[in-house]
């Protein structure tokens, strides 16, 4: 296993950048969480690991990481093969959640993945397709990330609004998604997904995302635009209303 200058191990765990604990990764560290995702995954085909590998360097996974407080429980929708809740297991060794994605073979990757780091007490990941209902749970945190866009636009609301409905009251939806714009960004995107999942996407408005949130009492608390490679993100924190006393 390569050692990271500045990085520690946790009991029987992988190698963790000290940076990216010690912040959950405020600052771009696109080596430290490339390092932790090739880590992660050393079960399933090579393709599989190396596409981990890949989106550790195109999603601003260490943005997010700075949004989830410490000993979160969260719950991730459309987790794919679980690498937000693997990193987020590694440099948090008091976070927990669950992670549901409708790819069969995803889940059974990041099932491997939690039980080669004994994350397994901590994690949990379910095939289930967002048509259906969520895990009857409450949680801290619940991020969506690159997932709406993959949804037909039918479903998009209910799919986030049950989501929400999640969230403690002062939790935090953590929304993440391709950007429409710039329009070279976008283009971009729509060819990456339609090469590796021979799929034409539809990008999510954020203006409609926000409404949502709003509708249900929600407030953003941090937006930004991301641009990372050729790709275009956008993120926004919704702070759900806190709970009130009659
Ligand atoms: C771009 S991937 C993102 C995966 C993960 N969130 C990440 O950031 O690495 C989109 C994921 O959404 C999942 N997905 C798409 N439609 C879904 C649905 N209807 N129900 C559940 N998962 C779905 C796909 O299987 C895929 O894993």
């Amino acid at each position: 296993m390569d050692r990271i200058e500045g990085a520690a191990r946790t009991a029987g765990g992988p190698v963790v950048d000290s940076v990216l604990r010690a912040s959950h990764g405020l600052q771009s560290n696109y080596a430290a969480l490339h390092s932790l995702a090739s880590q992660l995954y050393t079960q399933g085909s090579l393709s599989s690991r190396v596409f981990q590998q890949l989106r550790a360097l195109i999603c601003p996974f260490d943005l997010l990481l700075s949004h989830v407080p410490a000993g979160s429980r969260v719950l991730d929708i459309g987790c794919g093969s679980g690498l937000f809740l693997g990193i987020l297991a590694a440099i948090d060794s008091s976070a927990s959640g669950i992670g549901c994605d409708a790819n069969g073979r995803s889940i059974a990757l990041a099932n491997a993945m939690t039980e080669r780091w004994g994350f397994d007490s901590r994690l949990r990941f379910v095939c289930l397709n967002l048509r259906n209902r969520l895990p009857m749970d409450v949680f801290d945190v619940v991020v969506a990330i690159d997932v709406l866009h993959h949804l037909s636009p039918s479903i998009r609301e209910a799919t986030v609004k049950e989501a929400a409905g999640r969230i403690r009251p002062g939790g935090v939806f953590i929304y993440k998604d391709m950007r429409a714009v710039p329009f070279w960004r976008a283009t971009a995107n729509r060819v990456h997904d339609l090469v590796v999942r021979g799929e034409l996407i539809r990008h999510v408005a954020l203006v409609e995302v926000e409404r949502w949130f709003k509708q249900l009492g929600f407030s953003a608390q941090y937006r930004e635009a991301v641009p990372r490679l050729w790709y275009a993100h956008e993120l926004v924190a919704f702070r759900a209303p806190p709970l009130r006393v009659a």
